[in-house]
């Protein structure tokens, strides 16, 4: 058994390995985990306490899949609930989909009584008005909400806000490979962008056979590249866990217009390796690891690539 995540996961990760311990599924147990994350305001970057839209609405993007058999169930731009990873599990469980957004979204977790709260929190509401009121002019504060938005999100981004996210990747007691996000995405988005945390392929896949791979920070890098399923299908090509790693650092670096930033990659294969290498993000980068045998879970720091 393995289970890796990324920094945020410090409020559930300790939930995940005592549940791994007990033989849980891992799916589940890192789900219960993750709900730990998205319940705790501290993080900023997940759930409760994470960053609004431009608009100062938090919308939360999460995502499951099971190596086993390949399904997924995935969430984008979900207002009003709690636990958007449970909602993306659900997906998956109870529909002939495998990803929902915006308003059918939350009809969807409203149906299966998911756990309705508010996410945006007074600190969250207060700095994002702040740097918008930087941002705009004053005739565009007069009329806020109702000016062009795409400048303001672009001007208004903040870079200092957008790292992170949470992924848990785990090979459990059956020998599943598994991986689930959560985020609140970057920090004043534009209203309705997904990051790469519910496109299966870009910021998640797992497949029992070889691996599986979860990323962190700009997702639209790792969507352009499809960056986690090309890892796993590196490894599906023959290449070592950190050959699979290396050569989708290389895809990204490969990426020269639109927005590039850094990446994290973090992954897992079915022989419990584990490899995390982080492409240009401000670091230091650390993840959590825990592994058969380990009384305790240890906070690891992983390699840095700057180009
Ligand atoms: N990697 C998280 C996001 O881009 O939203």
């Amino acid at each position: 058994m393995i289970l890796i995540a990324n920094s945020e996961a410090y409020p559930g990760f300790a939930e995940t390995v005592a549940r791994l311990k007990q033989k849980q599924e891992g799916l589940r147990a890192m789900i219960e985990g993750i709900k730990l994350v998205e319940l705790d305001p501290r993080v900023r970057t997940v759930g409760r306490g994470g960053w609004p839209n431009v608009l100062g609405d938090v919308e939360l993007d999460a995502s499951v899949m099971d190596g086993d058999n390949l399904r997924t169930g995935a969430v984008g731009a979900l207002q009003g609930f709690l636990h958007p990873v449970e909602v993306a599990y659900r997906v998956m469980t109870d529909l002939n989909h495998e990803i929902l957004v915006g308003e059918g979204a939350a009809r969807f977790a409203k149906e299966i009584g998911a756990l309705e709260g508010e996410n945006l929190i007074e600190n969250s509401k207060e700095v994002w008005w702040k740097k918008l009121e930087e941002s705009m002019t004053e005739s565009e504060k007069q009329a806020f909400p109702n000016i062009p938005l795409a400048k303001l999100s672009n001007n208004a981004t903040d870079p200092e806000r957008v790292r992170d996210t949470t992924v848990f990747l785990c090979r459990d007691a059956n020998q599943k490979l598994s991986v689930a996000t959560s985020t609140s995405g970057w920090a004043w988005k534009y209203p309705g962008r997904l990051g790469d945390s519910p496109i299966v392929g870009a910021g998640l896949y797992a497949d029992s056979r070889y691996g599986a791979c979860a990323c962190t920070h700009t997702g639209e890098m790792s969507i352009r590249c499809s960056t986690a399923h090309s890892v796993v299908f590196y490894m599906k090509m023959g290449m070592t866990l950190e050959q699979a790693v290396y050569e989708a650092i290389k895809d990204l670096q490969y990426l020269k217009d639109g927005y590039t930033e850094g990446v994290t990659i973090h992954a897992i294969d079915k022989n419990d390796q584990h490899k995390v290498v982080s492409l240009n993000c401000p670091g230091p980068i650390t993840y959590w690891f825990w592994q058969d045998g380990m009384d305790e879970p240890e906070e690891r720091e992983a390699e840095i690539i700057t180009t």
